[in-house]
């Protein structure tokens, strides 16, 4: 760094003296010494996360990682299970960086899942090729007790090595992000033991034994957070929340399961990892969006297909980053469809903040020549 630093002051008669370094390692204080050493190695995703409008906005795409990918079907058909491809840093290592070398995209996300967490905490969790997750449901208290207070770290280390790897494996212009599932979401597969289309079993079980519930999203808020903050000192850079399933719930409902376990787990984070960026993303949580925006050290929300971009260019504090939010089925299209769709979006956020994105996951069926499409048309290649 001090080579930049003499370089870019120029010449040896501007060495930077000892009331510049105090300086600079003030700024370092202030402002964190990631987002420091942004400023030297521009990163285009970590600088729109940190308030910068772009030209050509940074661009990545949800579970960019995965079965679209021939490269990824080819190494997920070697692993034994799809949670010991998880915990096996050399397949998530390579399955994280298959997208960022086939498609180049300003940042990668960890390949791992949500569920590894009810797993890290004991209950019995599995994966059905073509079906999709199975575990042991959690209905009593009894069941509850018998989940572990912390996250076993003979899983999570794993998880937290693959991490490391990435970011070293990375070059410094992308960046790498970490995750993890909102509590609710989570919830919903803990409690249902599968994924269903309205979490009517969470709700429910949420309505008849409420302290039982709380405690579950307690836990969840906990570990969660635990693990974040872990993931941000392993290596990622910045971490994302998935609510899946937030557009299910009443209002009520919505600000306890939803909202304040987020907001909870952003003031944990933010307390060990103050500099922490954190983006969230509530899938149907339109009427919330606003409630969302407003929690204390969110850098950046997550919009799903739904959000209208222009609203919420005008409606939402510039202050945060806004990522999104093509619809996955228009990629899977492709042709004339999905350039009017990218530019619509393109156009609504011109200006501000804004890391394109799909508005949910892209669809295992599309093909990667739609996604070459995009990338052109949004970087104007
Ligand atoms: O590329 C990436 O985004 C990183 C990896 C990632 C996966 N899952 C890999 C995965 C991420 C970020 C997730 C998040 C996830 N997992 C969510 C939140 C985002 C969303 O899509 O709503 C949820 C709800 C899950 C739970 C989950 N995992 C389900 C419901 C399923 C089965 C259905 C499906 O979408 O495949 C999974 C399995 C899963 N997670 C696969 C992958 C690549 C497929 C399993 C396989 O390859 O055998």
């Amino acid at each position: 760094m001090s080579t930049t630093l003499v370089t870019t002051t120029g010449g040896s008669s501007l060495v930077p003296s000892a009331g510049m370094w105090q300086g600079l390692s003030n700024v370092i204080e202030v402002i964190g010494l990631d987002r420091f050493m942004t400023t030297f190695a521009p990163n285009k995703f970590l600088a729109t996360l940190d308030g910068a409008a772009q030209s050509v906005p940074p661009i990545w795409l949800m579970r960019q990682a995965g079965r679209y990918l021939p490269e990824y079907r080819k190494i997920r058909a070697e692993a034994e299970s799809f949670l010991h491809f998880c915990y096996t840093p050399k397949l998530a290592v390579e399955a994280t960086l298959q997208p960022i070398r086939r498609f180049g995209f300003d940042a990668a996300i960890l390949f791992s899942d949500i569920l590894v967490i009810p797993d890290a905490l004991g209950q019995k969790v599995g994966f059905e090729t073509g079906e999709g997750p199975r575990l042991t449901p959690i209905a009593t208290q009894a069941d509850f007790d018998a989940l572990r207070l912390d996250l076993d770290m003979e899983r999570i280390g794993a998880v937290l090595e693959t991490v490391g790897q990435v970011r070293a494996a990375l070059p410094s212009e992308t960046a790498l992000i970490g995750f993890c599932g909102a509590p609710w979401t989570v919830a919903t597969y803990m409690i249902a033991g599968r994924g269903t289309p309205d979490q009517a079993p969470t709700r429910r079980f949420a309505y008849e034994q409420p302290e039982l519930f709380q405690a579950i999203i307690n836990r969840l808020v906990d570990v969660s957070s635990d693990y974040l903050v872990r993931q941000l000192r392993a290596g990622a850079q910045a971490v994302q929340i998935f609510d899946s399933w937030s557009g299910v719930l009443p209002v009520a409902e919505f600000e306890r399961w939803c909202l304040a376990p987020v907001r909870a787990i952003i003031e944990k984070v933010r307390a060990q990892e103050p500099h922490a960026r954190i983006i969230a993303f509530p899938r149907g949580g339109t009427s919330h969006l606003h409630q969302f925006a407003a929690i204390p050290g969110l850098r950046g929300l997550g919009l799903d297909t739904a959000v209208d971009p222009d609203w919420a260019t005008a409606n939402l504090p510039a202050s945060v980053t806004l990522q999104g939010n093509l619809d996955p089925i228009a990629i899977l299209t492709g042709g004339r469809g999905l350039d009017e769709a990218a530019d619509r979006i393109l156009e609504a956020f011109a200006g501000r903040p804004h890391i394109f994105n799909l508005g949910h996951g892209i669809l295992p069926e599309t093909p990667i020549a739609h996604v070459e499409q995009l990338l052109r048309r949004v970087r104007g290649a």
